[in-house]
């Protein structure tokens, strides 16, 4: 099953209440990056889906032919209509609902059904956007820069031997992206949050934007107590590439977006063992386990403070590291 944004929206009503995150949290709230809005086959093609992420109202279409998708600022630089509500695609243009303008695939106004010509000034602010391993995403910075790195192409992505499966839930969580992904250094709290006893030491290896997490851990399977590694890489703040190293080759991106300064929303895109009758039982177990820790991690995350200056046990310096790797997503007087 795969939610539209709509969906994320309409779960967020019955999250817990309690001090803001923005409160909480003294982190400027939209981190630079690239961040997962939708799954590509959301938008397909020919058609049109509104979202909010960011804290802005967003469209994302994709042209008749099946082109690339589109992400444009909702309102309509005519007179501020919702393009999202009623708004649709026209061979390789969108349209606004309230007066018909036509906006090409930069986000230009090229046609006025009742004048001759076109508003040149009249422009769509378009949202850089790739489609990489069956994902939609889009750069935000709030400076209005241009991406310098992309995510990588994972193979399993492409692999016959792979299936590919969007996770159940989508999870609304108040909380920080930074707060989601500071779990993955955090090794002590598997045991007491996870119940995964076995983790010891932690190795990091940082470049640019990638920061990688490989904590050696053994596992209980039903082939019995088996030595590995759970690896995290992180590519910015929005994702991370999950796998267990030693088990099988599973992997997962877990892909985190702001939707305003209170919520973000966290999925699981698998990418495990199987065929055309599904996910083999490995990857079946793969896909239980991830989903169930983040469970676990929510009523910590949407309660909890930021501590600008934790006070940490000896053997939890990784916590410090993440986050100095982390200040590169932020202009610098807003961290
Ligand atoms: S407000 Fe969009 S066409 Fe007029
Ligand atoms: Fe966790």
């Amino acid at each position: 099953m795969t939610a539209t944004s709509q969906d994320y929206v309409a779960e967020s009503a019955s999250v817990a209440t309690g001090p803001a995150t923005a409160s909480r949290i003294k982190l400027h709230p939209f981190p630079v990056g690239w961040y997962r809005i939708a799954s590509s086959e959301d938008v397909k093609a020919g058609e049109l889906v509104s979202m909010r992420w960011f804290g802005e109202d967003l469209i994302c279409w994709r042209s008749a032919d099946g082109g690339e998708p589109r992400v444009f600022d909702a309102y309509c630089a005519h007179m501020g209509a919702n393009i999202g509500r009623g708004g649709f695609v026209q061979g390789d243009t969108v349209v606004c609902p309230f007066h018909h303008w036509k906006y090409d695939c930069a986000g230009k106004n090229v046609e006025i059904p009742y004048r001759d010509k076109p508003q040149r000034g009249a422009r769509q602010k378009v949202w850089t956007a790739i489609e990489r391993n069956g994902q939609i995403l889009v750069w935000n910075a709030p400076d209005g820069s241009e991406p310098d790195w992309t995510p990588p192409q994972l193979p399993e992505a492409t692999d016959p031997e792979f299936v590919s499966i969007v996770s159940e839930k989508i999870w609304t969580v108040r909380t920080h992206v930074q707060e989601v992904f500071e779990n993955t250094v955090d090794v002590s709290h598997f045991q007491f949050v996870h119940g995964v006893a076995g983790f010891g030491s932690v190795e990091l290896v940082e470049d640019g934007p990638m920061f990688r997490a490989t904590a050696s851990v053994s596992m209980e399977t039903s082939r019995g107590k088996v030595d590995g590694a759970v690896e995290s890489e992180l590519w910015g703040l929005g994702l991370d590439i999950v796998r267990q190293v030693g088990i099988g080759r599973a992997r997962s991106i877990f892909s985190v977006t702001p939707i305003d300064d209170e919520q973000v929303v966290a999925t699981h895109t698998f990418f495990v063992p199987g065929d055309a009758d599904g996910p083999s039982r490995y990857g079946k177990a793969f896909m239980r386990e991830f989903s169930r820790q983040i469970e676990q991690d929510i009523p910590i995350w949407e309660t909890k403070l930021y501590r600008a200056k934790p006070r940490l046990a000896t053997g939890e310096n990784a916590i410090l590291d993440f986050r100095r790797w982390a200040t590169q997503f932020y202009a610098a007087d807003d961290e």
